[in-house]
């Protein structure tokens, strides 16, 4: 009986493990993008979900239309752009911004590794 009872709760010990050593990876990319985003984007993106600052707001940027927060002064082109905020414009966005929307008022910014967009796109998902 002890042994049975050792065996399940090993069982269930793995079995619980698993989705947690998925979720430790997903906050470990997350915290990984908390710095990029800190290092590259604060000085002009706030945090404050009410606030834009030299750049607009960027809470709830995942699948948002570009250009779309009220009370910022987009550019032209950001706002002719017709882009949607998708992952994958993300990471178009980070990489090379010009290249994606030439004439964005946003300094160039260039994010190479893919590892890094992962992460910081990974982030920029959990800004709610
Ligand atoms: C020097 C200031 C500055 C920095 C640094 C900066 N941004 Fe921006 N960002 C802006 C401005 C200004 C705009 C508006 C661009 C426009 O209207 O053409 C913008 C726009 C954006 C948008 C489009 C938002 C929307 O509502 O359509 C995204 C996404 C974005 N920035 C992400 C980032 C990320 C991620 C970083 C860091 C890697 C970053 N920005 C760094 C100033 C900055």
């Amino acid at each position: 009986m002890k042994k049975l009872l050792s065996a399940s709760l090993t069982l269930t010990v793995a079995l619980l493990a698993a989705p947690l050593v998925y979720a430790q990876d997903q906050g470990m990319q997350e915290a990984a993008g908390r710095q990029l985003f800190l290092h590259h984007c604060t000085a002009c993106h706030s945090l404050d979900s009410s606030k834009n600052a030299f750049g607009p707001s960027l809470i709830g940027v995942m699948g948002r239309p570009a250009g779309s927060v009220p009370r910022f002064a987009y550019s032209k082109a950001m706002e002719a752009s017709g882009l949607t905020w998708t992952a994958d414009n993300l990471r178009k966005w980070i990489s090379n911004n010009e290249g994606l929307v030439p004439g964005t008022r946003m300094r160039h910014v260039s994010i190479t590794d893919p590892a890094e967009q992962d992460y910081l796109i990974s982030f920029l998902a959990t800004l709610k």
